[in-house]
Order: C-alpha cells, then sequence, then structure tokens
C-alpha cells in the first residue's frame, strides 16, 4: 500500500487511532492508578486485553505502541502486532524518545530521538509498523511559548516525517499545545495557529507529502485553570484555527485528548464533525487517556474482570467512533 493509502484507511469514515504508547513509566503511573505494578508481564496483559477485543476494528483502524509491545507477544505467544493485523487494525509506533529542558533550566521542552531514527524505521517497518508518531510539547505561561521554541520543534517534526515517509510509513505530526496552565481560550488559539504555521512551513521545507500524514493537534481549549467553554465554541474556534492554518491537502487530523474526560472528548469532537462549514479534511481521534481511563477501572488488574474491561473499551470505541461522525449523543453514555 502507499503511504496515501494508508492513511486514508487510517482515517475512514467512523474509524481512529488508539494510542497505547505509553512509555513505560508513564503506563507506570495509569497501573498505579489502579494498584497494579508496572511489570513487564502486567503491560503485556494490559495491551493484550485491549488488542483482543472483539468487534475493536468496527472503530478503531490504528493502534499506537510503545517500542516494548511492538516487539511482544500475546499469551498465546503469537506477536501482538500480527493479532492487531488479524483484525485489519494498522501498527503504529512512537518513535520519539520523549523531551527535555530547551535549555538548562528553561520550563520549555525539545523533543529528542532523531539520532539514529532512520535505521529504527527501517526495522520498526520489518516488525510490522505502518505509521509513526513523534510528540513535541508546547508550553503556555510567561513568556511562553517563545519562538525558538516553536520553531525548533517544528523543524524536527518535519525532519522525522520526512525520514518517516522514506521508510515508506505514514508520520503522525503531533505538536501538542499542553492545557496546563490559566489562559483563556483566545490565548490557546493564538499559540495553536502559530504553532501550526510554523509546523506546516517546515514540512513544506522538507518536502513531506501531506497527503501521505497525520496531523495530530490539541483542540482549541481553554487552560485547565481557566474554567470550561461550550463544545460549541471549541468546535468553531479549532476549526476556524485550522482554515488558517493546515492545508486542505493534509490527509487527516486525528486529535489527542490532551486530559479531557471521555466525554468531554466526545462532545468535542462530536461538535466539530457536526459544524455545518467547510471542512475539507478528516476529523478523527488519536485519543490515550479518553479511550482507556474507563477501561482501567474496569479492569483493576484481575483476569476475572478481562471481559468486563473488554466492554468498556468496546464502548469507548463505538461512542468516539459515533463523535468523529457527528453522530454523538450523551444520552448514550
Ligand atoms: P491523550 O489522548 O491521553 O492526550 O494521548 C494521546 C497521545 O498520544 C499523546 O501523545
Amino acid at each position: 500500500m502507499t503511504i496515501q493509502e494508508i492513511a486514508q484507511a487510517i482515517v475512514a469514515p467512523g474509524k481512529g487511532i488508539l494510542a497505547a504508547d505509553e512509555s513505560t513509566p508513564t503506563i507506570g503511573k495509569r497501573l498505579a492508578g489502579i494498584g497494579v505494578e508496572n511489570t513487564e508481564d502486567n503491560r503485556r496483559a494490559y495491551r493484550e486485553l485491549l488488542f483482543t477485543t472483539d468487534n475493536m476494528s468496527e472503530y478503531i483502524s490504528g493502534v499506537i505502541m510503545y517500542d516494548e509491545t511492538l516487539r511482544q507477544n500475546g499469551s498465546d505467544g503469537s506477536k501482538l502486532v500480527e493479532v492487531l493485523e488479524k483484525q485489519g487494525v494498522f501498527s503504529g509506533i512512537k518513535v520519539d524518545m520523549g523531551v527535555e529542558p530547551l535549555q538548562d533550566g528553561s520550563e520549555e521542552k525539545i523533543t529528542n530521538g532523531l539520532d539514529g531514527l532512520e535505521e529504527r524505521l527501517k526495522e520498526y517497518y520489518e516488525l510490522g509498523a505502518r505509521f509513526a508518531k513523534w510528540r513535541a510539547v508546547i508550553t503556555i505561561g510567561e513568556n511562553m511559548p517563545t519562538d525558538e521554541c516553536i520553531s525548533k520543534n517544528a523543524k524536527r517534526l518535519a525532519k522525522y516525517a520526512k525520514l518517516v515517509q522514506d521508510a515508506g510509513m505514514v508520520p503522525i505530526v503531533e505538536p501538542e499545545i499542553l492545557m496546563d496552565g490559566d489562559h483563556d481560550i483566545d490565548r490557546c488559539y493564538e499559540v495553536t495557529t502559530n504553532t501550526l504555521h510554523s509546523v506546516f512551513e517546515e514540512l513544506y521545507a522538507h518536502d513531506v507529502e501531506l497527503d501521505g500524514m497525520l496531523l495530530k493537534p490539541n483542540m482549541v481549549i481553554p487552560g485547565k485553570g481557566s474554567g470550561k467553554a461550550s463544545s460549541e465554541i471549541i468546535a468553531q474556534k479549532t476549526i476556524d484555527c485550522f482554515h488558517k492554518s493546515v492545508p486542505p491537502k493534509t490527509a487527516g487530523i486525528v486529535f489527542l485528548s490532551g486530559g479531557q474526560s471521555e466525554q468531554e472528548a466526545c462532545e468535542n469532537l462530536d461538535a466539530m464533525n457536526r459544524l455545518d462549514i467547510e471542512k475539507p479534511w478528516e476529523l478523527s481521534f488519536s485519543y490515550g487517556r479518553a479511550l482507556q481511563s474507563s477501561v482501567l477501572q474496569a479492569w483493576l488488574g484481575k483476569s476475572e474482570n478481562i471481559n468486563a474491561a473488554k466492554e468498556a473499551f468496546l464502548k469507548r470505541s463505538k461512542l468516539t467512533s459515533a463523535a468523529r461522525s457527528g453522530t454523538y449523543n450523551s444520552d448514550m453514555e
């Protein structure tokens, strides 16, 4: 398949991505939240539970994994990548190596992972990955973000995206503006617009094919410390921001959930898909927490809860898929 075909299949009608690529420390925090130890076996058991949920492929077209999971076998000895492939679900791989301070003592972050990336991508392709992810983090605060933070992160995102396309895979380009802070929705709008301008400028400069990539942005939303906005306002401001900054040729937009609740992440995505204005891109999801919070609560690390946890995952997938189609309703919760 060409990268264009893969990108289109991932954002096919009603479908989106499960982000299950938490690094070992991050999944450790999620497991600690339900009193489960962060061992390789527990991580495998949890990811296997998700990937073997019957009928998830009606709603989920791709799963992003961490390096360990891409190499892992399920309890019956078959590779987790093959378990997904049998369901017709594409395997994705997080290839950035996490963030570090932009400068010593700086609160701003720069994402690492370009060293040796070309070689790693070849191996990931061999292991079955067909798409990849790199996350840049932008913080809003006093005198932040700086132009330097935005442009350095944008350059690395573009270099990564080009290498991924050259390796025959679809890059997910993720510049995440964090929800942390007490900024209002208009400040988020301004920073998201500036960041996306810078990212697409670099993507053009690096010859990235926009119809063979997916953008994974934040929604335009007020900071956590600044109260809530209605879904309609979030939808209008987000789409307005994209009209100014995201070229129509981009194969698809797959939102992150960023700390929104499961229900909020559905309501906001649904409101965007319902908006009766020109939207040249598919508007879908690549949710981590908003597809998994209730699954972890249903599971609690106990084998007798596996079926309940699978049911919770199927329900979240179904409702998020409805939001992706603009047919979600909070009565479905
Ligand atoms: P959340 O949906 O929990 O923000 O995770 C998505 C993701 O992949 C962040 O990089």
